[in-house]
């Protein structure tokens, strides 16, 4: 039997800091039940035991980037619940560098663990998904995904490619009442953005119109939306959250 989905259980990748634990903590104080995904095993517990008294949580340490690993994780979800509500495809990562010095492996890692890893855990929570005719994807691209960035061609291509991954996963799972949905993200405050010069950092606080760098719970509240009955009809997707930047 499918969980109801204020209490259904939902993975969240990369839940190890920054913006992904940032949603385990809103999903938990909204009643879900978690299982938190990182590579590192120590922080993730450090984050399920940060959690509200009474969250329902269980850590799966994994590189996304490895499909066997991806596949073990979700079959560990569904054995602890019994039914998989919702992935959060939020882990990521950023290799940048101009093109004309972009190195193969350079060029390779964001793809191999943003988009593959999105690949990977879509690919496997999907069958379970649509036995249960009902099941929320949310995948988190970037503002850099839809506008290009220099320096970061491999990082865009990797959340341009999730985009589009993600209007083809509505049109295959819709028929199944799963939604797959992307959020866009612009300058969030994250230890991904931290050791971006001064220089940069003001340039693009001048370009957001709301005037201040995003936190991690202002896309969270976006995804919490995203797996709710509220936005049951909402699929193929892209919200972006940027504070109003490429509006
Ligand atoms: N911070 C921003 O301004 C911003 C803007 C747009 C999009 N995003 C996207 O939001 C997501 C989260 O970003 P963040 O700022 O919190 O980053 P972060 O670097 O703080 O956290 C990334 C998380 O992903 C995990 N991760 C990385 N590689 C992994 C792998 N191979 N396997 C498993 N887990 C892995 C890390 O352990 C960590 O938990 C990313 O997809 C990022 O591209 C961030």
């Amino acid at each position: 039997m499918a969980e109801t989905p204020t209490r259904g259980a939902v993975i969240v990748t990369g839940a190890s800091r920054g913006i992904g634990r940032a949603i385990a903590e809103d999903l938990a104080a909204a009643g879900y039940r978690l299982a938190l995904v990182a590579r590192d095993a120590q922080r993730l517990q450090e984050v399920a035991a940060a959690l509200p008294a009474g969250a329902e949580v269980m850590t799966c340490p994994a590189d996304i980037a490895d499909p066997a690993r991806v596949q073990a994780v979700v079959d560990e979800v569904q054995a602890r619940y019994g039914a998989v509500w919702g992935l959060v495809n939020n882990a990521g990562v950023t290799a940048d560098g101009l093109l004309m010095r972009m190195s193969a492996e350079a060029w390779k890692r964001p793809l191999a663990v943003n988009l593959d890893g999105t690949f990977h855990f879509t690919r496997a929570v999907a069958p379970l998904m649509m036995r249960q005719r009902e099941g929320r994807i949310v995948n988190i691209s970037s503002v850099i995904g839809l506008t290009g960035n220099a320096g970061q061609a491999n990082y865009a291509a990797s959340k341009a490619g999730i985009i589009a991954l993600t209007k083809s996963v509505a049109k295959e799972l819709g028929g199944r009442n799963v939604t797959c949905n992307a959020v866009a993200p612009g300058f969030i405050a994250t230890d991904m953005t931290a050791d971006l010069p001064d220089k940069v950092r003001a340039d693009m606080l001048a370009r957001i119109p709301l005037k201040r760098f995003g936190e991690g719970k202002d896309v969270a509240g976006v995804v919490r939306f995203l797996l709710s009955p509220e936005a049951a009809y909402v699929t193929g997707q892209t919200l972006v959250v940027d504070g109003g930047m490429i509006a």
